[in-house]
């Protein structure tokens, strides 16, 4: 499989041949950094990570995923850099590209990143704009083929905001990947149509099911039920009626056991607002998973750079 020189905006742009592969080049990273094994698929390589927004996880996974590969990334924060205030975005990506063999972004518009990789003739990956999440959901499928074996068949159930670049980026990952897909949400927040028909095409090939629903009932059969924070950064005001539209989708034991399974895992891609869409008793029980799905960004975030980068 030949990734060189592609960027990594959405999974739209990926075939499942072509995500199936970073997964699995993800898992054989992974064992081989357990077993201390490092390589140097990005010997010589400079990498931008810029960042608009905060982040944990992705710039820790972008910053240890290149320098175990010998690469040197180098952080460019929003008050690092002229971008945005005195410099526009195609200026910022022809210096960039000159300079760097690949960049990172991570900030509002997906305007923004699409406009990176098109003028700075460099690989860029997303690393979430308000409309889609991409390396994270390498990471989450990771995570589930690590616990049940396979990603076919699976019956994945997104309960919250289901408007925001998780569930985007988690329909469009799941129709791709032959997952039964469930967004489990009041009407207000349910994903654009648009979307929804674009992925309705990918399930056909897949022969994958996308379900909208605002009943708990929904969550029937899931083998796993994937939630995330109700305000995306960026959306902090909205926090009170955010709050009481998806009070009755938090998930706690009361949804989990609409279930009727017992070995229901639950994903949060994390930051967690405990006691909002995740009880502080759920978030516990199923920690090691989660904690899972939290290391598995590095090794993902690490294939893809590989792939798309490095010397392979
Ligand atoms: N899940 C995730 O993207 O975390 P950070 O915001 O910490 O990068
Ligand atoms: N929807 C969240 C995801 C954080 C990883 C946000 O955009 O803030």
């Amino acid at each position: 499989m030949n990734l060189k020189g592609r960027s990594f905006l959405t999974l739209k742009d990926y075939t499942p041949e072509e995500i199936a592969y970073l997964i699995d080049l993800a898992a054989e990273l992974k064992e081989k950094k357990k077993q201390g094994i490092t390589g140097n698929h990005l010997k010589g390589k400079n990498i931008a990570l810029i960042f608009e927004k905060p982040s944990t996880r992705t710039r820790s996974a972008f910053t240890v995923g290149c320098v175990d590969e010998g690469g040197h990334p180098e952080y460019l924060g929003k008050e690092d850099i002229q971008l945005g205030h005195k410099e526009s975005v195609e200026d910022t990506a022809r210096v960039l590209g000159r300079m760097y063999d690949g960049i990172e972004f991570r900030g509002f518009t997906q305007e923004t990143v699409e406009k990176l990789a098109k003028y700075s003739g460099v690989p860029v990956w997303n690393g979430l704009t308000d409309t889609y999440h991409p390396t994270q959901i390498l990471a989450d499928f990771l995570t589930l083929k690590e616990h049940f074996g396979k990603l076919k068949g699976l019956k994945l159930v997104y309960a919250g905001d289901g408007r925001n670049n998780m569930a985007n980026s988690l329909m469009i990952g799941s129709s791709k990947m032959g997952i039964d897909f469930t967004i489990l949400a009041p009407k207000a927040l349910w994903p654009g149509q648009k979307l929804v028909d674009l992925c309705q095409t990918y399930a056909k090939v897949s022969k994958s099911r996308i379900t909208l629903a605002d009943s708990p009932d929904a969550a029937e059969g899931a083998d796993a039920i994937y939630t995330d924070v109700w305000c995306s950064m960026g959306e902090e005001e909205k926090a009170a009626e955010r709050i009481k539209l998806l009070k009755p989708y938090q998930v706690n034991h009361q949804l989990l056991a609409r279930t009727n399974k017992e070995d229901t895992i639950v994903l949060h891609c994390l930051p967690a607002v405990k006691g909002n869409e995740i009880t502080e008793e759920v978030f516990e029980r199923f920690s090691d998973v989660i904690f899972d799905q939290a290391e598995n960004r590095m090794h993902t975030i690490k294939a893809v750079m590989v792939a798309t980068l490095g010397n392979m």
